[in-house]
């Protein structure tokens, strides 16, 4: 073996080490570390092609929900939501219906699961994504370049809701089963408005089943001492339909314009992201766009990404650019995908961008 692949061998060693303690990257800070273990550590060529990019001053288009129930209002609404759809590929939303005291109990039961004693969170620690709860630390670690600087614990919530929560964690249990319901319910009036975006009937993505069913993916990104050398989340655009994603401080960025733009937190609101699923059956018109998460030196950051990918557990459904949306001018540019092949791909692909949209193009 010549001395790179040596190499790739002592980091696969790294790897496994690290991923059979099972505390995830908490438990590297929590003893000590001064410096990150290589395997975080971004590629030199990487690093220095990222200071190519400038950091953009602008800012992501925000979205009042208010007054939607009024028609003239809800034509506005619609209007910005089409155009942040079709350019950024995100936005955020204020007066989604989401209480206050709701958004705030969720990011504490989070920060409670993962500052709570390492034994307890180990119960939940797992790779098997049959897993209705699973607590890991990158879900990609042996198929990316590099790990990222964050533990996530997953939780599926199949529809019609499993009431049942006893497997949920003690620390996050009922702030997550009141999230999930509220998250739900702003899933759909989503889905409604970005219906109405591209000029369909309004329930033309629920009865598409597109919001039956989600999977809440709660990122903890510990405070790190070399912030400069890694990354919290790689650069991916996200697989599924739409993510809702709810955020303690700053760190998400995203690619636009050949620039990086931070979304930074407003009290209250909420980050919504289009992703590749939505680019293939909008037939291209919404844009699923690349972002990542950078991490920081004193505070650990959390995140809660909501994610619709069409209905849990019957993935024999497929999916295709929409009818209504086809014409002569208009020709599909993507395939038709059968969900359970598309997520299959993801799962095996790890972090990557708009990859499966240019796998499955027409
Ligand atoms: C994701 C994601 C953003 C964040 O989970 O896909 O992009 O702020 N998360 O953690
Ligand atoms: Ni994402």
């Amino acid at each position: 073996m010549d001395a790179s692949g040596a190499q790739e061998y002592d980091r696969m060693q790294d790897l496994k080490d690290f991923d059979k303690t099972e505390a995830g990257v908490k438990g590297l800070v929590d003893s000590g570390f001064q410096k990150i273990p290589k395997i975080f550590v971004r590629p030199a060529e990487e690093l220095a092609e990222d200071l190519k990019h400038k950091r953009a001053q602008i800012e992501v288009p925000v979205v009042d929900l208010g007054g939607m129930e009024k028609a003239d209002r809800r034509k506005q609404i619609a209007e910005e939501v089409r155009t942040a759809s079709e350019t950024w590929g995100f936005f955020q939303v204020v007066n989604h219906g989401i209480p206050l005291k709701v958004l705030d109990e969720m990011l504490d039961g989070i920060q409670k699961f993962n500052e709570q004693d390492v034994e307890e969170k180990k119960k939940y620690y797992t790779r098997d994504n049959t897993r209705r709860v699973r607590f890991n630390s990158n879900y990609d670690l042996f198929r990316s370049r590099t790990a990222n600087w964050r533990d996530t614990l997953t939780i599926s919530f199949a529809d019609p809701d499993q009431s049942d929560s006893k497997e949920l964690p003690d620390s996050c249990r009922e702030s997550a089963v009141e999230y999930s319901k509220h998250v739900e319910k702003l899933g759909n009036i989503l889905f409604e408005i970005l219906s109405e975006a591209l000029g369909l009937d309004s329930k033309h993505l629920r009865n598409m089943e597109c919001s039956k069913g989600h999977r809440i993916h709660s990122h903890y990104y510990p405070a790190c001492p070399e912030p400069e050398l890694t990354l919290g989340t790689t650069k991916h655009s996200d697989p599924g339909f739409l993510t809702i994603v709810l955020q303690n401080q700053s760190g998400l960025q995203i690619f636009f314009q050949n620039q990086w733009v931070d979304v930074q937190p407003i009290p209250g609101g909420l980050v919504i992201n289009i992703g590749d699923l939505l680019q293939l059956v909008s037939n291209g018109k919404f844009r699923s766009n690349s972002h990542r998460v950078l991490v920081d030196r004193l505070a650990p950051r959390i995140s809660v990404a909501c994610f619709f990918s069409g209905p849990l557990g019957m993935e024999n459904i497929s999916y295709g650019p929409i009818k209504e949306l086809i014409s002569e001018e208009n020709p599909p540019i993507y395939k038709e995908v059968l969900l359970s092949d598309y997520l299959m791909k993801f799962l095996t692909s790890g972090f990557q961008e708009n990859y499966l949209l240019n796998y499955f193009k027409a």
